[in-house]
C-alpha cells in the first residue's frame, strides 16, 4: 500500500550497511528513495538485493557529497522532502591515522550537502550520528546530556556536524533536525539479502566473529579481559540495525511535527560483553568460535551503553530485536553471502 507516495527521501551514504537498511524500510513505507554513495566502503550489488526485498528500487546516483555540480544536479531533478545523512567515512582507527581526510570527507562534505540542501529550499534533515561522541569514562547509560567529549576524529567529525547543524536551526527556524546518535549497530536484514560487508579485515566486533564461524579468520581476538566489567571484557550496546532503520521512519513523522532539534540515542539500553557476545553468537549460529585473549585496544572504553528513554518518548521507537536476533540474522547474512556482495 502506497502510504507515503508523495514524499521522497534523499538517502546520502545509502549503499552502506545501516544506509541500505535504511533504505529498505523507508521504500516499505512508501517513500521514493534517492540515493548518492561514492561507494568508496560499500558495493553497487546492494542496490539489486534492496529491490529483491521490497520489490521497488532506489534511484542511485554514484556521487560524492562534496561534489556540489553533482549534488545540485539532483535536487534539480527530484523534489526532495527530507534528506537521511549518512555518508562520511567511519572507521576509529583510521580516522587518527588520516584526520584530514576525515575532516574533509565528512565534515565539509557535509557542509556542502547543507548549503545546497538550502539553495534548493529543503530544510529537512536526519543526521547519522555517533555514541563515539561521549566522553570515554562518562558514567553508564548514556543519556543525551551525558558528557561528550569525542577523543579521536572520527567522533569529533560527528560531534562538529552536530554543532554546525545547531548553528543554522538557530539560525533558520524553518530548518526541521533530528541528529541520531548510533550505538553499536549489528544484524542484518531477516532475508539474509543485505548486511555488513566490511572492507579487508574488519574492524568491529560482530563481522570478524562472523568471519571466525565461517573459518574466513582462524580465531577471534579479543582486545582485553582486565576491564571492570562482569566477565573483564568490553561491554557495548548493540542494536540490530533493523530497528535501528525503524527509527528513521519515526524520525521522518517526527520532522513533520516539530520544529526544534531533536538530538536521541538510538539503542537498546542494554551493555552486552564480548564474550557474552560470542556466547550468544555460538548458540545462534552452532558454530565455534575460537578466541583468544590479547592486550586492551588503543582508545577502547571499558562500557558504551544507552538510556534510550527519550527516542521512546519523542519517537514513540524502541528498539524490540534481542541480541539472539542479531546474531541469527548476521549469521544467516554471513552464510548466504561468504564473500559478501563480491
Ligand atoms: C566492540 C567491542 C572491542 C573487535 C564502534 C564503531 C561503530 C560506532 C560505535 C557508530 C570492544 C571488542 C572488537 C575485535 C574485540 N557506531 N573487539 N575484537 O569499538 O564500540 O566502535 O563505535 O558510529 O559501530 O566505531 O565497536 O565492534 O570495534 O568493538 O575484542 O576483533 O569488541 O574491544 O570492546 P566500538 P567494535
Amino acid at each position: 500500500m502506497q502510504k507515503e507516495a508523495s514524499k521522497t527521501i534523499f538517502v546520502t551514504g545509502g549503499t552502506w550497511f545501516v544506509g541500505s537498511h535504511i533504505c529498505v524500510e523507508l521504500l516499505t513505507e512508501g517513500f521514493e528513495v534517492v540515493v548518492a554513495d561514492n561507494l568508496t566502503n560499500s558495493s553497487e550489488g546492494v542496490l539489486e538485493r534492496i529491490t529483491r526485498i521490497t520489490g521497488n528500487s532506489v534511484i542511485f546516483y554514484k556521487t560524492d557529497i562534496r561534489d556540489r555540480e553533482s549534488l545540485e544536479s539532483i535536487f534539480e531533478k527530484h523534489t526532495i522532502d527530507v534528506v537521511v545523512h549518512c555518508a562520511g567515512l567511519k572507521s576509529v582507527v583510521e580516522s587518527v591515522k588520516n584526520p584530514l581526510s576525515y575532516y574533509d570527507n565528512n565534515v565539509y562534505g557535509s557542509i556542502v550537502l547543507m548549503q545546497v540542501m538550502a539553495k534548493y529550499n529543503v530544510k529537512k534533515l536526519i543526521f547519522s550520528s555517533s555514541a563515539c561522541i561521549y566522553r570515554t569514562g562518562a558514567p553508564v547509560p548514556y543519556t543525551e546530556t551525558s558528557l561528550i567529549k569525542p577523543v579521536n576524529p572520527y567522533g569529533k567529525s560527528k560531534l562538529f556536524i552536530e554543532e554546525i547543524l545547531r548553528d543554522i536551526a538557530s539560525s533558520d527556524s524553518e530548518w526541521r533536525i533530528a541528529l541520531l546518535r548510533y550505538f553499536n549497530p549489528i544484524g542484518a536484514h531477516a532475508s539474509g539479502f543485505i548486511g555488513e560487508d566490511p572492507n579487508g579485515i574488519p574492524n568491529n566486533l560482530m563481522p570478524y566473529i562472523c568471519q571466525v564461524a565461517l573459518g574466513r579468520q582462524p580465531e577471534l581476538l579479543v582486545f582485553g579481559d582486565d576491564y571492570e566489567t562482569p566477565d573483564g571484557t568490553g561491554i557495548r550496546d548493540y542494536i540490530h540495525v533493523v530497528d535501528l532503520a525503524l527509527g528513521h521512519v519515526k524520525a521522518i513523522s517526527w520532522l513533520d511535527n516539530n520544529t526544534n532539534v531533536l538530538t536521541a540515542n538510538l539503542g537498546t539500553g542494554k551493555g552486552v560483553s564480548v564474550l557474552e557476545l560470542v556466547k550468544a553468537f555460538t548458540k545462534a549460529s552452532e558454530r565455534s568460535v575460537p578466541y583468544r585473549v590479547m592486550p586492551r585496544r588503543a582508545g577502547d572504553v571499558a562500557i558504551s551503553y544507552s538510556d534510550a528513554s527519550l527516542a521512546e518518548k519523542e519517537l514513540g521507537w524502541r528498539a524490540v530485536c534481542t541480541i539472539g536476533d542479531a546474531c541469527r540474522d548476521a549469521w544467516r547474512w554471513q552464510q548466504l553471502n561468504p564473500r559478501g556482495y563480491k
